[in-house]
């Protein structure tokens, strides 16, 4: 996510703007950028690293005590020093700082050029900076609240305007914004890290507020301008805590971000009857509906995301589907051709098999699309369609809430083809969006019951294997889960379709060995229970991941990780979270190093 900063004060807004951007590097940035008013303002920005952003600034020296500056993590155009925040009008008399999505950006731009706006980047902020400008009539606040009005979406904004030169107006929908107040000064930021060496005393802005900050200090209203009282927030973590948003682990505060994430990746791409709209995937319906097979290609996570698409396109889309590690996939001779679309599924967009196997695929004539979470990747770069999952950076190496956003763009992705080719009808479309729009909620609800997750890790923390069982989607899930308790907590385990098992492991499983059994598959969940009953008679210690309307997973179970009733098609996301906080807290319990687990890299960019 973009890290925001804005500054009011006595001291050189350079200096302070710069050294809270480097606090927020840990957030994950590809440029950074200031902006300093003395009179005129004067914007700074680089690609790359903070330190090339420093060499400018150390270059020109920018006089002035307030400002404002941003680390951008692509979303609507590649990294850059032209795409780079912050933004201008026309003018550079309006200057914005912006995190988050603008969900109808380009209408407004649509709009913006007709009347004669001339942009110089491809960023969905740039529209905020022109949108002022237009709107301004001696008054930045009630500017603001008016493009506020228009644009849509999840965001944070922070604006300046040479005619008010000592304002800051900054405006919360969503995305995260707190105010630092120092003693004579006033800092915004999107999290306490960047000023917390400053003071340890903030206000939280909500969802829905407005914040002027000037010489005199800091005022709150809603966005209609109300007045709004908020307690001061004394901060008692250290810099390394904060970081992690008060959580112990980077992996545990990305677990805790799958709602929104959620949302994110939904944000402006999925109507209530099902209908969707990509930006990036370009193909026509012609293409759609002439479609002979899908490849799935990744590694790792990634690869688990692809067994759910493959197991949703095969239900939904009757396309034969394939899913292929990249790394076998690249030396497999696959029959991939001119009438399948592969899905290249990426986190970083770098991993090397992966971008070898996507090539390979487009040699043949496939074409190919791009599921990532980097703006501008390699994967991206090479691809034919692009489908962003929104998630953020991932700083935990072990894969979580990038996972859970490749699953949702993978729905996205089938509903796109199935209303095309009719194999999905409107009811069905319907049911899915619904679902789909219910998932933040479940998660939150999911996340509310961690405590029934660390009594769960507390009975497998001392095994030395752990099994996972599943059928269908409750499959691809387990696998997930079995990867993620090796990750973090080095215990071995595995995961199987729950039929196979007897043929082989079962001889494996004697008295108190766990099993996790996924079951949110109602047509399969007979045969789940079989296996489990199998692995019960031989003394196993079954937990299951049920629903809360399950009412006879008490008798096949030992211990029950509820999660809340949800259609079956989207149960296995809500079944993934559990499976996540159990691999975190055996772990945490075993005491690693869990956000940076011996042996792993997060990217790998070789074979
Ligand atoms: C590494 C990471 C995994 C990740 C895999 C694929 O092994 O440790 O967490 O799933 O690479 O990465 P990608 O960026 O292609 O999704």
């Amino acid at each position: 996510m973009c890290g925001i900063m804005g500054y009011v004060g006595p001291q050189q807004a350079a200096t302070v703007l710069l050294d809270g951007l480097r606090r927020l590097e840990y957030r994950g940035y590809d440029s950074a950028g200031i902006a300093v008013a003395n009179g005129a303002i004067a914007v700074l920005k680089a690609e790359g690293k903070i330190d090339r952003l420093q060499a400018v600034v150390d270059a020109v020296q920018p006089p002035g005590t307030i400002g404002i500056g941003h680390t951008r993590w692509a979303t609507h155009g590649a990294p850059s020093d032209a795409n780079a925040h912050p933004h201008t009008d026309a003018s550079g008399k309006f200057v914005v700082v912006h995190n988050g999505i603008i969900e109808n950006h380009q209408s407004l731009r649509d709009e913006l050029v007709e009347s004669g706006n001339v942009f110089t980047s491809e960023t969905d902020t740039e529209i905020l900076a022109h949108l002022v400008a237009d709107a301004y009539d001696g008054d930045l606040v009630a500017a603001v609240r008016s493009v506020v009005d228009v644009a849509e979406g999840a965001y944070a904004l922070v604006v300046m305007t040479e005619h008010e030169p000592r304002k800051i107006v900054a405006v919360r929908r969503v995305s995260p914004m707190v105010v630092g107040l120092g003693d004579g000064e006033t800092f915004i930021a999107s999290d306490i890290p960047a000023v917390l060496h400053r003071t340890k005393r903030f206000l939280i802005v909500e969802d829905g507020e407005m914040v002027v900050v000037d010489d005199s200090g800091v005022r709150i209203t809603t966005i209609d301008g109300d007045p709004v009282e908020r307690d001061v927030f004394v901060v008692d973590w250290d810099a390394g805590r904060a970081e992690k948003g008060g959580y112990e682990h980077f992996m545990l505060k990305e677990i805790y971000e799958q709602p929104a994430v959620v949302t994110e990746t939904l944000t402006g791409r999925l109507d209530q009857d099902g209908s969707v709209w990509l930006a990036d995937v370009t193909f026509d319906n012609d293409y759609a509906r002439s479609l002979q097979s899908v490849w799935f290609t990744a590694c790792g996570t990634a690869y688990h995301a692809g067994l759910v698409g493959a197991a949703l396109f095969r239900k939904l889309l009757r396309i034969p589907t394939y899913v292929e590690y990249a790394h076998e996939m690249r030396y497999n001779e696959p029959l991939v051709g001119s009438e399948s679309l592969t899905i290249a599924v990426s986190q970083s967009g770098e991993t090397a098999d992966t971008l070898a196997a996507a090539r390979q695929a487009r040699s043949q004539g496939s074409r190919m699309l791009a599921l990532t979470n980097v703006v501008g990747s390699t994967l991206a770069r090479d691809a034919d369609d692009v489908l962003y999952t929104r998630a953020g950076p991932e700083i935990s190496v072990a894969s979580t809430k990038a996972y859970i956003a490749m699953l949702v763009a993978e729905y996205l992705i089938a509903l796109r083809i199935g209303r095309v080719r009719g194999d999905v009808d409107k009811d069905l479309a319907a049911e899915i969006a619904l679902g789909l729009n219910q998932l933040p909620g479940l998660l939150e609800e999911v996340l509310a019951r961690e405590d029934a997750a660390i009594a769960a890790a507390e009975q497998i923390v001392d095994a030395s294997d752990v099994y996972y069982l599943g059928r269908g989607l409750d499959y691809a899930v387990a696998m997930e889960g079995s990867l993620k308790l090796k990750e973090v907590s080095y215990l071995h385990s595995e995961a199987m379709p729950a039929g196979e098992l007897k043929h082989g492991t079962l001889a494996l499983i004697t008295e108190g060995v766990p099993i996790i059994a996924v079951a949110t598959q109602r047509a399969l969940y007979d045969k789940t229970m079989s296996a489990v009953s199998e692995v019960k008679a031989r003394g196993a210690h079954v937990i299951a991941v049920a629903y809360d309307d399950d009412v006879s997973i008490d008798r096949e179970a030992h211990t029950v990780l509820r999660i809340p009733t949800a259609p079956d098609l989207i149960g296995p996301i809500v079944a993934a979270v559990p499976l996540q906080l159990v691999a975190y807290h055996v772990a945490r319990m075993r005491g690693h190093d869990i956000d940076q687990p011996r042996n792993l890299a997060k990217s790998v960019t070789v074979e």
